[in-house]
């Protein structure tokens, strides 16, 4: 009994005893504090900071109560509006070179925006409120496909952020989405040459007529000011097209936006083994 008591006493003092070893754990706590910050600060892309941080109203809660009910009274979510314009634009955020695989894995922040003219108030009848907030699921939505996707069953595998509607009928929503896409690679041949990986987008049964398509601020680039640069390449250009095709069938056009980017890789990163 004596013993274990007197084993158990030293350990305690052992460790009371340590400062060093309490400046040990405090490291790692220090180390953490940083870490959270960094990836708070790469989670909160300074555009998107930019486009929500109007100077929006939203009234009260009754005055938005009161609004929804309204606004969605004879709404038909299932029901398109007519002669939808949508500015369509990705915002790059993480990319990675699957080069056996002829694919390119990305993170990426989408952004749509487009009128529905139902979707429209006045904001003095609502407190002044000229911009609510509301699950995505309650509004009609493009259906945006990647065509050159990799992995058509999980084609855009995208967090279902909320969509923002203003007073205007202007609807902005920026899904966050991981996804495949096919680029034609010649790595195994060039290691070090340039590479075009692209990323094409359209509607999946709308024509042109009836979905036009084009540039999120007319900007035919990628977004690349929030990327996380770990993939070993380094972006040599990065621009974007709109093409706009006729079928023998058919006399309306067919739309889409490619973004590209020719990469090239860093001399070296190829070594280092990432995700
Ligand atoms: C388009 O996007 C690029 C890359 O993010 C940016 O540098 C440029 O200023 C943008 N141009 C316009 C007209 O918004
Ligand atoms: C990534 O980092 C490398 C090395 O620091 C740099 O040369 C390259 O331009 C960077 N690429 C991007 C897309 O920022
Ligand atoms: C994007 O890449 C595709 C395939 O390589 C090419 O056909 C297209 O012309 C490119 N567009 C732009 C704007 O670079």
């Amino acid at each position: 009994m004596n013993k274990i008591f007197i084993l158990c006493a030293v350990i305690i003092a052992v460790i009371y005893a340590a400062p060093d070893s309490s400046l040990d754990l405090a490291d790692p706590v220090s180390t953490l504090a940083e870490t959270v910050t960094t990836s708070a600060q790469l989670a909160l892309p300074t555009t998107e900071r930019r486009e929500y941080e109007t100077s929006d109203e939203q009234g009260t809660v009754d005055d938005r109560t009161k609004l929804v009910a309204t606004l969605f009274k004879d709404y038909d979510k299932k029901i398109n509006p007519d002669d939808v314009k949508l500015m369509f634009g990705v915002s790059l955020i993480d990319f990675h070179i699957l080069e056996d695989k002829d694919e390119m894995e990305s993170s990426v922040w989408l952004r749509y925006s487009w009128q529905d003219p139902r979707l429209k108030w006045n904001a003095d009848e609502y407190g002044g409120a000229t911009l609510i907030r509301l699950e995505s699921d309650m509004v009609w939505k493009p259906d945006i496909a990647l065509f050159n996707s990799a992995d058509p069953v999980n084609m855009m595998n995208c967090w279902n952020a909320n969509i923002l509607i203003y007073s205007t009928g202007k609807i902005l929503w920026v899904p966050p989405c991981k996804m495949l896409s096919w680029c034609h690679l010649t790595l195994h041949r060039e290691p070090y040459g340039e590479q075009v990986c692209g990323l094409k987008f359209g509607s999946w049964t709308f024509d042109g007529d009836k979905l036009d398509l084009d540039f999120y601020k007319g900007n035919k680039t990628m977004d690349v000011s929030d990327l996380i640069n770990t993939s070993g390449f380094e972006i040599l250009s990065n621009k974007a097209e709109q093409t706009t095709k006729f079928y023998p069938c058919c006399k309306e056009p067919y739309r889409d936006l490619m973004f590209n980017i020719t990469i090239k890789r860093i001399p070296g990163e190829e070594l280092i083994k990432k995700w």
